[in-house]
């Protein structure tokens, strides 16, 4: 047998396992024998184990061979006989995975032809190491994953086969995997779960190792990435945050920034602020920028609303998880708040009689802001007498300080100022107006200390006179002033007669004509008084002065008027140039210019003879009287006073050139020398030297009675003393010289109003009747009004009706 001829010994390596006799029905040879031996190494003696002469080999041109072209893995040593290796010999590129490698070949030998089979049975060897298909394995695992998790890993591979192949796999100790190999499924297991936020990755090492001798291994890293898991909250660097901010802080200001972080990472890290719960007002004040944190003032702050705020922060990861932390804000006073002053009670107006220290009014002052901010002090300005006195807590009184005069000054504003103490400090001012009620402390003041009125005289009744003003400076009804005439008399009439006053206007008018020959002056006293209650009073003297109108033609009382008299006067015949023959005597009622009386000769039988005193009225002889001379001689002399217009009058005066009064019979002719007949003069004459002599005789009666009862040096002889003073200064004095003691009456006409028949009042004078400061008065029919205490009512003489 074939196969019992294979010998172990035979082989160059001792491989005892593989080298197994192998049995061939056809002659075949197996060889069993490691992969990889060199070439040229033997593997069996072929000759021997097939019974064949070494020797022969070479002739019988042994060869191996392939089946097909496949490729000649061994040769046979031709003088040995050895099979030897021809090529590398790699099981596992031949076989791969196969368990078992077999490599047929054929062995040929010619002459005879033979044909061996050999089979080469390539045994493993270890020569591949387990490998992993990539050198790292990267894992992404989330932090989140519960133990027990398992990742499944790629096995590793090894070329070689049965015990030479992966056997076994080992993890590299690390705090949170281990290692699982179920049948060929390897999955890491974590056993202890993982936080990102300790460790982001970690490496192990997992190895393989073979069953081979020597063992062989290979390794592989695996990476593992954790992902992260929103497992945390953020956190706040502050459980609360403590700010102040003061009141009025400008919108943006940031008033405090508030930071919360997170462990976690990208989303679940992405922090985000806003606020908790919050109130509309807060939500209005104040803005969170939810990125940043910073919490900005968006509306006004002000203290004396809310002193503090308290705010609920939240801050929220990504994925919502979210922590709180408080932000309490206190707002500090800023001195934004003027004090502002209070007007709690007026007494408005005051009476201006109110004794310093009348209390006018109550202030009250507030300010708002606090602490010093709201200290206020309270002042008022100077010269008003005003005054401000505290009271109690932030109320003044106003207190007058001075005696207050309407009349001065009527109104005050008063501005009150309060200033707080803050810094810089405000202040703010009010002005109260009070006005000062009227009392009436002010009597009416006349204008004048007195007052002087000219009347003309015979003006209409109703005319006025004058004005007086009386000023009474107090309010309305006790300022308003009414005149009055105080109730008088004049000359025993009552004023009121004379003069009336306007009550409103203060205007004096008369109530009648007045006549300067009657009185020329009078006083009254005019009233002011105003409507106040008690009213006051204050009275002014009105002195009313008269002034003349010429309203009087002179009267010429001596010689007596034409036709009412038969005097005559007697010239001597032996008169000489110059010699004062007569004096034409005339008075005139007027005063002044209007009585001032000038003389002249109107019309004369001889011009050149006699001359008049311009001013005296003294008729003299302007030559010595001639036996030429016409015996009688008329003179028509003209008085005209000095008024405007002056009146006048006229008056004949009968001149007798003789020495004895025996030729006065022809005085009839002088005097009625035109139309008179001798009988009419007759009548005339004895009628009027009866009268004479009535005349005389009564006038005599009553002057006696006169005098006896008032003045006993009144008498009256027939004649009148002209008195001196009555004439006007320019009068040439008479010396009682002449023939100016000759008896002459006056006669004067008097017309008044309403009594317009002709009554002829014979009035006597004398030195009494005619006081040298005053006119010759007038008689009227009102006789008795007129009259001033000082005067001598004249006497009424004579009434003598002459139809
Ligand atoms: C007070 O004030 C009022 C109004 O401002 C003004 O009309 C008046 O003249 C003032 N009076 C005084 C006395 O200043
Ligand atoms: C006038 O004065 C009196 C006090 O004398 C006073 O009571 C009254 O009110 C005053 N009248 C006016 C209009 O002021
Ligand atoms: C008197 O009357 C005259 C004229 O009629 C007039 O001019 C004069 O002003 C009056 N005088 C008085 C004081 O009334
Ligand atoms: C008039 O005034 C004087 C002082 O001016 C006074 O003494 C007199 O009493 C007053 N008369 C009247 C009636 O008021």
């Amino acid at each position: 047998m074939l196969n019992k001829g294979f010998s172990m010994s035979g082989l160059v390596f001792c491989f005892s396992f593989f080298l197994l006799p192998l049995h061939s029905a056809y002659g075949d040879v197996s060889y069993s024998f490691p992969e990889e031996m060199k070439r040229g190494s033997v593997i069996g003696n072929i000759a021997k184990d097939l019974g064949l002469e070494a020797s022969r080999l070479s002739t019988r041109r042994a060869r191996v061979d392939t089946e097909g072209n496949r490729k000649r893995y061994c040769d046979i040593h031709l003088s040995t006989g050895d099979l030897i290796v021809a090529e590398r010999i790699d099981r596992e590129g031949l076989c791969g995975k196969k368990a078992s490698c077999v490599l047929k070949q054929e062995l040929v030998l010619e002459n005879p032809l033979e044909l061996h089979r050999i089979s080469l049975h390539v045994q493993d060897i270890n020569d591949n190491s387990p490998q992993f298909k990539d050198e790292l394995i990267k894992l992404e695992i989330s932090e989140s994953a519960f133990k027990g998790a398992r990742f499944l890993l790629e096995e590793a591979h090894d070329a070689d086969v049965a015990q030479n192949a992966v056997q076994s796999y080992t993890l590299q100790s690390n705090g949170h995997f281990i290692l699982s190999v179920n049948t060929n499924v390897i999955e890491l297991v974590l056993d202890k779960e993982l936080d990102r936020e300790q460790e982001r990755d970690l490496t192990v090492l997992l190895s393989a190792s073979d069953g081979g001798t020597p063992q062989r291994s290979g390794t592989v890293v695996i990476h593992v990435t954790v992902l992260d898991a929103n497992d945390n909250a953020p956190v706040f660097n502050q459980a609360v945050y403590k700010t102040s901010l003061p009141e009025n802080s400008p919108l943006d200001t940031v008033v405090v920034t508030v930071s919360a972080t997170d462990a976690d990472d990208g989303v679940n890290g992405e922090v985000t602020y806003d606020f908790g719960h919050i109130s509309e007002e807060n939500k209005n004040m104040f803005f969170i920028n939810s990125k940043m944190g910073e919490i900005r003032v968006i509306g006004s702050i002000d203290y004396e609303e809310v002193s503090s705020f308290e705010l609920r922060i939240q801050a929220k990861d990504g994925l919502g998880l979210a922590s709180y932390s408080k932000v309490i804000i206190d707002i500090t006073d800023i001195n934004d708040n003027a004090p502002v002053i209070y007007l709690q009670s007026l007494t408005n107006p005051i009476p201006e009689d109110a004794s310093p220290g009348t209390e006018v009014g109550i202030i009250n002052v507030q300010d708002r802001d606090s602490e010093n901010n709201r200290q206020v002090r309270c002042s008022i300005q100077q010269n008003v007498p005003f005054k401000l006195v505290p009271s109690i807590k932030n109320y003044y009184s106003l207190v007058t300080t001075g005696e207050l005069d309407r009349e001065l000054v009527s109104d005050y504003n008063i501005t009150i100022t309060a200033t707080d103490e803050g810094s810089p400090p405000l202040s703010s001012s009010k002005t109260v107006q009070l006005s000062v009620a009227d009392v009436n402390d002010n009597p009416p003041v006349f204008e004048e200390q007195s007052y002087k009125a000219h009347v003309t005289e015979n003006n209409n009744s109703g005319s006025s006179v004058c004005s007086v003003t009386a000023r009474d400076p107090d309010w309305r009804q006790n300022g308003t002033v009414i005149y009055s005439l105080l109730p008088g008399e004049v000359n025993g009439v009552p004023v009121s007669s004379f003069l009336s006053v306007n009550g409103d206007t203060g205007v004096i008018h008369a109530v009648r004509s007045f006549d300067y020959e009657l009185f020329r002056s009078f006083k009254v006293h005019v009233v002011a008084r105003d409507n106040g209650s008690p009213p006051l009073s204050s009275n002014v003297t009105v002195s009313v002065f008269i002034t003349d109108v010429n309203d009087n033609s002179p009267q010429i009382l001596y010689p007596a008027p034409e036709g009412k008299s038969f005097m005559t006067e007697l010239v001597p015949k032996a008169a000489h140039g110059g010699s004062l023959v007569s004096k034409v005597i005339a008075v005139d009622a007027d005063s002044g210019q209007n009585a001032w009386l000038s003389y002249h000769i109107v019309k004369s039988t001889d011009p050149r003879l006699f001359t008049i005193g311009l001013h005296s009225g003294e008729i003299r002889t302007q030559r010595d009287i001639s036996e030429s001379d016409s015996m009688k001689q008329n003179l028509i002399v003209s008085v005209k006073d000095n008024g405007q217009p002056s009146l006048s009058a006229i008056c004949t005066m009968y001149l007798l050139i003789s020495d004895n009064l025996a030729e006065v019979p022809e005085l009839k002719d002088v005097s009625y020398d035109e139309n008179n007949s001798k009988l009419t003069s007759y009548l005339i004459i004895a009628l009027v030297s009866v009268s004479t002599f009535f005349f005389t005789f009564i006038i005599v009666i009553l002057a006696l009675r006169f005098c006896r009862r008032r003045k006993p040096r009144l008498l009256f002889d027939g004649a009148v003393a002209i008195p001196s003073a009555y004439l006007p200064p320019n009068y040439a004095e008479v010396d009682g010289a002449g023939t100016l003691r000759s008896t002459y009456n006056y006669d004067a006409y008097l017309t008044t109003g309403s009594h317009t028949s002709d009554f002829k009042f014979v009035t006597s004078y004398n030195d009494n009747t005619l006081p040298a400061d005053q006119t010759l008065r007038k008689t009227s029919i009102d006789f008795a009004e007129a009259l001033d205490d000082s005067d001598v009512s004249p006497e009424v003489g004579l009434q003598i009706y002459i139809i």
